[in-house]
């Protein structure tokens, strides 16, 4: 065996910088996060090469005074940690090694003043060797550069993917900083060319200034698409932008979770987020979302991991259920409310083909087109002010209902929003215990095997706190004698056997919420009304009205929209007159 040695400064280092500096991105992160503690109003972010050649970050913090410059890139050398107790760290750096391992694998200097003057100082070290110290022209603040990141190691440079990869990573981490840190100005220049540019917006409120920066980083869209919200609740506060349910995202990538400013990558956050959304998305999609997590420093231990995008809280159960319950009562003010994203893919649509015409093939119904008109004119327009959903004019493919509202018409798939009415008033009904029921003049008998009618006998008993009453009905039938009185003129028998099949599938159910909702949600499919029904104009008025008054209602179960909404601007822009 080989004598056991002491390593090297070098190489301690060297296997730090391992552990920190990952990729040029991590870089960036130590860098910008410097800057942000040294109270920075605007940091700039020049990068070439995907940061493999140089990267620079330069702010208008507090700077470092010139006698403290060489002490800033040694190991373990910090000034946070005074300001810090280690169980309730405030400031995003407090270990004292990120400048010493970028030091450690890079052509590296650092220019720093203090004063608000132009005298500067500067250093500069080769693989951790100092080669120079020297005054030099420097405004208040820092300015960093790190030239051939990881040529020291070139089996780091060697597992980095592609130019344009590692260029993205830097621009969504700039981007995750400019989300949260709205008091501050970001600007990220990638070989010359401007990739993100904000402003400061100090003259508008703090909520004002989220949007605002949302919009400049992530587009109007975006903004457009979400709600705010703000819960708290004793010392924790949880607030930012939740995405309207139908504006949901195939993967988790466009979740910005923070923990009192720390950017955080935390699958079981998002896990939680996705929960809290269950009930109005599909399984395989992911709602967007800008949430920022505020409770006291010493609830959460950030000296978890040497890159410090993890955290471990104290409570984990409270946040978890804090967070849940908030995202539920925010969405809950949403109403009918849905993305418009559905509205516009259909308008470039229309507007890439160019043969619409023949794509909308307005089926006429004049007898019902009449009736609506008469309804129309004899309401004020007025009241369109009141009514966001406006008013029915006729039915077409007998599914859609077509609308006029104050500025334009909206589509409704009649059997999608009339599923979400349902399933909402069921779901209310049941927890307040008041389903109101209605006993069938002529009970439905559903053939059942044997086996399953045994084995399930119980839970089809207890389908009657839905409003089901179903009894055994000889070895192997069942009789359904009452139902909600909410789908009384649905297909009663294909509702029972899809009922059945679900029970027998799914024997246990993840929690009892999970049974609830799916038991509701099966009723409301199979009795709502179902496409290919005629309806009369006054149903047509009657299920908007509903829908205006139902939560939820601007998306069916599966998280599809139930409307879409064609403003009289854009119609009028497909038709060349705008
Ligand atoms: N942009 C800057 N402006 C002012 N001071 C800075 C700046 N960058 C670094 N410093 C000073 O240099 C010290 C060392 O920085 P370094 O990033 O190595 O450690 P840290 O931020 O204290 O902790 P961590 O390793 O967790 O980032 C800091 O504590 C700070 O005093
Ligand atoms: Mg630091």
């Amino acid at each position: 065996m080989n004598k056991i040695e002491i390593l090297s400064d070098d190489l301690i280092n060297k296997i730090a910088a391992g552990e920190v500096i990952e990729r040029p991105a991590s870089a960036v992160k130590e860098l910008v996060e410097n800057s942000i503690d040294a109270n920075s109003k605007k940091i700039d972010i020049y990068i070439k090469d995907a940061g493999k050649t140089e990267i620079t970050v330069s702010d208008n913090g507090s700077g470092i005074e010139k006698s403290q410059l060489k002490k800033a890139v040694i190991r373990h050398s910090t000034s946070k940690i005074n300001s810090n107790l280690l169980n309730k760290i405030k400031t995003m750096g407090f270990r004292g090694e990120a400048l010493s391992s970028i030091v450690s694998v890079s052509d590296f200097t650092i220019r720093a003043n203090c004063n608000n003057d132009l005298d500067g100082h500067e250093i500069n070290l080769t693989a951790g060797n100092l080669t120079y110290s020297k005054p030099a022209s420097q405004k208040k603040g820092c300015f960093v550069s790190v030239k051939n990141l990881f040529y020291s190691t070139p089996a780091r440079l060697k597992f980095l993917k592609s130019a344009s990869y590692e260029t993205l990573l830097i621009k969504r981490l700039i981007q995750k900083f400019a989300i949260i840190h709205i008091d501050k100005e970001f600007n990220l220049i990638v070989n010359n060319k401007k990739v993100i540019n904000t402003r400061q917006n100090s003259e508008l409120d703090v909520k004002e200034q989220l949007k605002k920066r949302a919009a400049e980083i992530l587009g109007q869209d975006f903004v457009e698409n979400t709600i705010e919200f703000e819960e708290k609740q004793n010392e924790l506060c949880v607030a930012g932008l939740l995405g309207l349910p139908t504006y949901s995202y195939s993967n988790s990538n466009n979740q910005y979770i923070y923990v009192n400013g720390r950017i955080i990558n935390d699958k079981s956050l998002n896990t939680i987020v996705k929960v809290a959304y269950r009930d109005l998305l599909f399984h395989d999609r992911f709602p967007q979302v800008i949430i920022n997590i505020k409770c006291p420093f010493d609830w959460v231990d950030v000296n978890v991991h040497p890159m410090k995008n993890e955290v471990r809280f104290k409570d984990k159960d409270l946040l978890n259920s804090f967070l849940i319950k908030s995202i539920k009562s925010s969405l809950a003010t949403l109403g009918h409310k849905n993305s418009n994203k559905s509205s516009f893919e259909l308008i470039n649509k229309f507007q890439s083909k160019n043969n619409f015409q023949k794509n909308l093939i307005l089926k006429e119904n004049s007898e019902i087109e009449n009736k609506a008109n008469t309804e129309v004119k004899k309401i004020e327009k007025k009241s369109l002010d009141y009514l966001p959903l406006g008013f029915a004019k006729s039915q077409f493919h007998e599914n859609y209902i077509i609308s006029q509202t104050k500025d334009g018409i909206i589509i409704i798939d009649q059997h999608a929003a009339h599923e979400r009415i349902i399933y909402e008033k069921l779901k209310e009904d049941f927890y307040n215990k008041k389903i109101k029921t209605q006993i069938l003049l002529i009970p439905i008998i559903v053939n059942v095997d044997n086996i399953i009618l045994n084995s399930l006998k119980k839970k089809f008993l207890n389908l009657e706190r839905f409003g089901l009453k179903i009894e055994p009905f000889g070895p192997d039938s069942l009789i359904l004698r009452e139902i909600p009185a909410i789908i009384a003129e649905s297909n009663l028998q294909k509702l029972i056997e899809a009922l059945i099949s679900e029970l027998v599938n799914e024997e246990s159910f993840d929690s009892i919420e999970i049974e609830i909702n799916k038991i509701c949600s099966t009723i409301a499919c199979y009795g709502s009304i179902r496409s290919g029904r005629e309806l009369q104009i006054e149903e047509m008025n009657d299920l908007l009205r509903k829908m205006e008054n139902t939560d939820f209602s601007g998306q069916c179960n599966h998280g599809r929209p139930t409307y879409i909404k064609l403003s009289l601007i854009d119609i009028e822009k497909l038709f060349g007159r705008k």
